[in-house]
């Protein structure tokens, strides 16, 4: 009997993760990346989805490529996809999908209308209030600072920002101006900023916490440490290198990134403090969702909370929702999955999780990724080289990977931002194409051993302008 096609929609790392996860099941015989990057055909068993010769990108697209190929099952990983509807499409079109639908993406796509949801059902969020006028919320700002002089507030622009569109305050100016930056054109993150959800700032320790559902039962999944500032300690004159040529004013700030690297299992994620999470978050989140939409939740979501210590207990609220796998987090959860990927899945699409067990590797994994850093270009024919100062800011793409070939086998290169090409000698030759190159993770029995593996090997990968943070797995 032959086995089972999949289909993975992702274009980075976490796509190589999961398509890696589903062509380890004995069950799969071969899975489809789009539109995928380099990795994912390195990876056994996979290739990227092709029509007339061209990597597929539009839903349209995908649909008759999943028709034509027999695929059994499509597994999509980025939140584009899942907003613009890529489950109710395939869902219509009679073709299983594992994500969720179009209407759940509003906890991701929407700050205001996911809290005033999480309120409603009695999950636990900082305090909040929602503007569609900035006159009303600057008003609201400055009371609130005078009424509460020893707190303070996060303003949210609503929409989808990249990642970026929270700004955390310490001041009733520093608020209102964030208020104004938002609100006011020219809007700092656009549209998104037509609205804003502005929240208590709370004390505590921050944990993504993820998990996995079917719309009913809810399975917590192993979790990861992240880290997402560009730099680690130490490295202070690179931050004001970095923010002189990003021309950011403030030359001490350390830049959010999308993820610079992570480890799994998390340090201080312990049963009890999971099982407070699944009973007071994620659980009736799933069923409020439920009763909200009508529609079930089929796929992976996470939450990114705040711990509090109050009166000796430790109280998780919700800062934000993501429908999906966090990026690189996957990279360092999933390879320490036992569970069959195919097997999870069409559970997951048959309502059938109560009867699966998730299992893990006791293993440590560390993932950290290799990033377009800063780059003076090369100076070509008359041409002046123009210095960039590299990933989350400006950077330079299409410069030649070496090294991949001197990687150790118990050691996973996964694919963030990468392509094929030609060199001027016509050989074949791997380039990078985004902020995220490479995300290399190293397993063993303890966190420094798992730690060494990657560490080891990722110094024999170079690209110009290279750049890893060196703490990943040491602080936290
Ligand atoms: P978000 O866009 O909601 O994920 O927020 C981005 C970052 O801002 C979070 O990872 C936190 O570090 C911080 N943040 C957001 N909301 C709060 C809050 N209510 N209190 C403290 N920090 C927050
Ligand atoms: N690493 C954070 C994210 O994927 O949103």
């Amino acid at each position: 009997m032959s086995g089972a096609k999949v289909l993975v929609v992702d274009a980075g790392g976490r796509g190589n993760a999961i398509a890696h996860a589903f062509a380890k099941s004995p069950l799969v015989e071969r899975v489809y990346v789009a539109p995928g990057n380099a990795g994912s055909s390195m990876i056994e068993k996979c290739e990227i989805a092709l029509s007339k010769g061209g990597p597929l990108k539009e839903i349209p697209g995908l649909v008759s490529f999943a028709k034509k190929e027999e695929v059994g099952l499509t597994f999509v990983g980025p939140e584009g996809y899942l907003s613009e509807g890529i489950v109710n499409v395939f869902c219509d079109e009679g073709l299983d999908a594992i994500g969720p639908r179009r209407e759940a993406t509003i906890l991701e796509g929407s700050k205001c209308d996911t809290k005033d949801f999480l309120k409603a059902i009695g999950v636990p969020i900082p305090p909040h209030r929602n503007f569609s006028n900035p006159q009303e919320a600057i008003e609201y700002a400055a009371a609130f600072y005078q009424e509460n002089p020893n707190k303070n507030l996060v303003v949210k622009a609503d929409g989808l920002a990249a990642g970026k569109g929270s700004i955390v305050c310490s001041s009733a100016e520093e608020a209102i101006s964030a208020i104004e930056r938002i609100m006011v054109e020219p809007r700092l993150f656009g549209e998104a900023g037509r609205r804003v959800e502005i929240e208590e700032r709370l004390e505590g320790k921050e944990l993504m916490f993820f998990a996995v559902t079917d719309g009913r039962t809810v399975h917590p999944l192993e979790s990861a440490m992240d880290y997402k500032r560009a730099f680690g300690p130490g490295e202070e004159v690179a931050i004001r290198l970095y923010n002189r040529l990003a021309g950011n004013p403030n030359l001490d700030h350390n830049p959010n990134t999308g993820g610079m690297g992570g480890y799994s299992p998390h340090p201080w994620l312990d049963g009890e403090l999971a099982e407070r999470i699944m009973e007071t978050i994620a659980v009736p989140t799933i069923r409020g969702l439920r009763e909200k939409t009508g529609s079930e939740y089929r796929g992976m979501i996470y939450f990114g909370l705040m711990i509090s210590e109050e009166e000796g207990e430790r109280v998780p609220r919700v800062l934000e929702i993501n429908v999906r796998l966090g990026d690189p987090e996957a990279e360092v959860i999933l390879p320490r999955l036992k569970t069959d990927m195919y097997l999870l899945s069409r559970a997951i699409l048959d309502g059938k999780l109560d009867s699966v067990e998730l299992k893990w590797s006791p293993d440590y994994c560390v993932g950290v990724c290799a990033i377009s850093g800063r780059v003076v270009k090369p100076v070509t024919s008359g041409g002046v080289g123009e210095e960039r100062p590299g990933y989350p800011g400006p950077h330079y793409t299409n410069m030649p990977i070496r090294g991949l070939d001197n990687i150790d086998p118990d050691v996973l290169v996964y694919h963030n931002g990468t392509a094929f090409g030609t060199d001027v000698q016509g050989n074949e030759q791997l380039y990078t194409t985004g902020g995220r190159v490479l995300t290399v993770v190293g397993r063993g029995a303890s966190l420094a051993a798992a730690r060494d593996r990657a560490y080891e090997n990722i110094k024999r990968i170079r690209f110009n302008g290279i750049r890893y943070r060196r703490d990943i797995g040491l602080t936290s």
